[in-house]
């Protein structure tokens, strides 16, 4: 009897599967569960965005990446680049570790006056600002910080020589330092965590330096240890306040890893805050870790996160990659009744994948259905309803349902009959969602992609990342509303971007 090689009979299945597709795109990226219009890494590990910078040219997103397997392991710093942060084109590995040690998240600047000496007046650096973790040190003072300098706009990179740049004062969790330049006190500034706590640091040269304060032991989420600090200013109403965005895993709002945030003031040595509620980024479970891109074009705050969660980050059942990211989104202040807010919006240039499908307006008085023609999908929906569903479906009668009370403010997202979730006891819980009903309708925004969906309430005032794992796409939606109703505004299909 004849047998066949699996790996020939691979080859033939993905021939096979090669020929039903158009044949104007590259045949990648098409494996079960694979995000459709979101950055993920073409196989293994990735975590954490790291260094988001634009060069003048490009942005530049890399990322906690582990090049030989699916679990997090010794790290090294992914690569893609992009022009529009929406179509992303693959680079090889920017930084591996060496004799200090495995390379974490950190930042990335343009050191455009040469301030380190690294580059050139001609050539200025890309100074790239990281924290090293060895695993053979003792905890208390296992992680410090290095820098490495790219001279090709990130193409290729050397440690600078005399790494570390900041050694560890004896803090166990000591990293993710996050480098912008200070116009006002022409100074970089550098902000990072040590366990429950920020440390912000000053430097003439990106090499040297000085401790200069710290912020967050008595304020706050401390249900973990705090983690990936961004630190930036945002304008309202022709004033400028400061954001500090600090992760923490676990004690996130719906259980693991989430993003709070902090409004306040930045002197050039210290933030403060008179804030004392707790306020996140995102509600969802899916949106770790995200910090905002230096140096962007406009002046605008750009944010990505890693849409995953450390409680089941590592068991999802995609292969052969895991992880991706959360879309881009502007950040931006909102006042509310005296009180600022941070929101969050899809960045514009995502408008390009978007094509309208036709609908009748007023579909959903009562109750109604949408052929959603594929699960690539962007919905705005106006619900006036004061309580209403919403179920995405599929054939095989998977279904993720969000239900939306407008009485008590809050929106219930039940993904446990969406797909697979057995690889992790907490990943079917439902998850919560507050929002401020304050106006007589509320509206949706709705961004459905092959494994995830995220929601941006009231343009942004609140948001929610969600990872689900249907077998078959969600192809239909079902509503139903009760005292009022729900209005589809728009209704476009998203194209991939691979
Ligand atoms: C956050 C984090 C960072 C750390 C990195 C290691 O997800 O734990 O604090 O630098 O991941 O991969």
């Amino acid at each position: 009897m004849r047998s066949y090689h699996p790996a020939l009979l691979g080859g033939v299945f993905a021939l096979l599967a090669a020929c039903s597709q158009p044949a104007d795109r590259p045949q990648v990226y098409y494996e079960p569960y694979r995000p459709q219009y979101h950055f993920s890494p073409d196989s293994m590990w990735m975590n954490d965005p790291n260094g988001l910078v634009h060069d003048g040219e490009r942005y530049h997103l890399f990322y906690q990446y582990h090049p030989f397997d699916k679990v997090w392991g010794p790290m090294h710093w992914g690569h893609a680049t992009s022009e529009d942060l929406v179509f992303w084109e693959h680079q090889p590995i920017a930084l591996y570790p060496d004799q200090n040690g495995t390379i974490f998240s950190g930042s990335a600047v343009m050191d455009f006056s040469n301030t380190s000496g690294l580059g050139t007046a001609d050539q200025p650096p890309m100074v790239a600002i990281f924290s090293y973790f060895d695993a053979d040190g003792p905890k208390e003072t296992n992680q410090t910080q290095g820098i490495a300098y790219s001279l090709d706009k990130g193409k290729t990179w050397t440690k600078y020589a005399n790494n570390p740049v900041i050694d560890n004062p004896g803090e166990p969790d000591f990293r993710d330092p996050k480098v912008f330049w200070h116009e006002a006190s022409s100074s970089w500034i550098l902000a990072l965590v040590a366990g429950d706590h920020m440390q912000l640091y000053r430097s003439d040269n990106l090499i040297d330096w000085e401790l200069s304060s710290t912020f967050g032991q008595d304020v706050g989420a401390h249900g973990g240890v705090w983690e990936c600090p961004d630190l930036f200013p945002l304008e309202i109403n022709g004033e400028t306040h400061w954001v500090l965005l600090i992760s923490i895993n676990p004690g996130g709002p719906n259980g693991g890893s989430a993003t709070q945030y902090f409004i306040g003031d930045f002197d050039g040595n210290s933030f403060t805050s008179d804030q004392t509620e707790i306020r996140w980024v995102d509600f969802g479970p899916d949106n770790y870790a995200g910090v905002t891109y230096n140096n962007t074009p406009d002046n605008s705050r750009l944010f990505m996160g890693w849409m995953s969660n450390w409680q089941y980050a590592q068991e999802v059942p995609t292969s052969p990659w895991r992880s991706a990211s959360t879309l881009p989104r502007t950040l931006s202040l909102e006042s509310r009744e005296d009180q600022l807010y941070l929101k969050s919006s899809p960045i514009e240039a995502l408008k390009k994948l978007k094509s309208p499908h036709s609908f009748d307006a007023e579909i959903f008085e009562a109750s109604g259905t949408l052929d959603l023609v594929s699960d690539q999908a962007h919905l705005k929906l106006a619900v006036s309803a004061q309580s209403s569903k919403l179920v995405f479906e599929n054939e095989r009668l998977a279904a993720l349902s969000i239900e939306v009370d407008r009485d008590l403010g809050r929106i219930l997202i039940d993904r446990s009959k969406a797909g697979k979730t057995d690889f992790n006891e907490t990943f079917n819980q439902p998850i919560v969602v507050e929002f401020d009903p304050a106006s007589d309708q509320t509206l949706l925004d709705l961004w459905i992609d092959r494994s995830s969906i995220e929601v941006f309430v009231d343009d942004g005032a609140a948001v929610t990342t969600v990872l689900f794992f249907s077998e078959a796409p969600f192809t239909q939606l079902m509503a139903t509303s009760r005292q009022g109703g729900i209005r589809l505004e728009e209704f476009n299909q998203v194209s991939r971007i691979w």
